[in-house]
């Protein structure tokens, strides 16, 4: 397994693969690398000949109060665990290669379904997001890139503006990782304390408890409320708990698949979460 940190460098690790047409997956991550993460790399190994995994805290997606300063950075663990799971290229890039020193004109910016859920929350977020893919993309060039399903509006995000730009690659979705205890995984689980890394799990709990009742006939309305109160209880300070179509519309009707969402911290730990739930006649 090669590391480079320039785009540069990268091209020529890729070249004799583009040259030989393979097809080449690709991996975007922040690092601090887990099972969720190693999945991906799992995925793209079964169907690609040339796995590139990204590693980059990218600035531009963290609002002012958020914690890209303290991102945890575990760069020499997470290419001993790519390098086991069969990783062809890490490209590690410094801030400087990926934004140089001009200033960026460009934005991309997805509009209506980030008008919601984490986008509220998180104002310039999934520009952020965009911009970065989007230059990966670029720079990377690959058939197939794998995304978790944990961040669900990023995917849709993703999704659509690789659909609007006519970005020549397949996104692919893959399920949520979890801890045996329900916990969807994330690089952020590390902050939990060892009292809140207890409670964390209540967030599954409360959407697999929420899964049984709608199967059971109880109302949207109820559910949701039911799931705030059980949150709360717990110790959690809510950012929304949601229901959406898959599609990230409004529930107009109870007789269709839902997806649920929460966003809610514990301590000064901020988590999300997800549940699809299918409608069953
Ligand atoms: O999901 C993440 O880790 C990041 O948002 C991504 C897609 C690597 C872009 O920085």
């Amino acid at each position: 397994m090669k590391t480079e940190t320039t785009i540069q460098g990268l091209s020529a690790s890729l070249n004799p693969a583009r040259t030989a047409r393979k097809i080449i997956g690709f991996v975007p991550t922040m690092g601090n690398l887990h099972q969720g993460h190693l999945n991906l790399v799992r995925e793209a190994r079964k169907i690609c000949d040339v796995v590139v995994v990204s590693i980059f805290v990218n600035p531009i997606q963290f609002g002012p109060n958020e914690d890209f300063d303290s991102y945890p950075r575990t760069l020499d663990q997470d290419q001993q665990l790519l390098a086991d799971v069969g990783c062809d290229i890490v490209f590690a890039p410094s801030v400087e290669q990926m934004y140089a020193k001009k200033p960026r004109l460009t934005n991309i910016s997805v509009s209506d379904i980030t008008d919601d859920l984490c986008g509220l929350q998180r104002p310039g977020h999934f520009d952020g997001v965009a911009v970065v893919v989007t230059k990966l993309f670029n720079i990377v060039q690959p058939n197939y890139a794998f995304f978790g399903q944990k961040d669900y509006q990023q995917l849709a995000v993703i999704r659509q503006f690789v659909q609007d730009l006519n970005i020549p690659l397949e996104v692919i979705g893959v399920p949520i990782a979890r801890a045996e205890d329900g916990l969807a995984l994330s690089s952020r689980n590390g902050y939990l304390s060892a009292e809140h890394r207890q409670i964390a799990p209540t967030i599954y709990k409360s959407l697999k408890a929420a899964e049984l009742e709608l199967q059971q006939g109880i109302g949207l309305d109820t559910v949701l409320a039911n799931i705030r109160q059980t949150l709360s209880a717990a110790g959690f300070e809510i950012d929304y708990v949601e229901a959406r179509t898959p599609e990230l519309q409004k529930i107009e009707t109870f007789n269709q698949d839902v997806v649920l969402f929460i966003a809610a911290k514990i301590g000064q730990t901020r988590l999300i979460d997800n549940l699809q739930v299918k409608f069953n006649p």
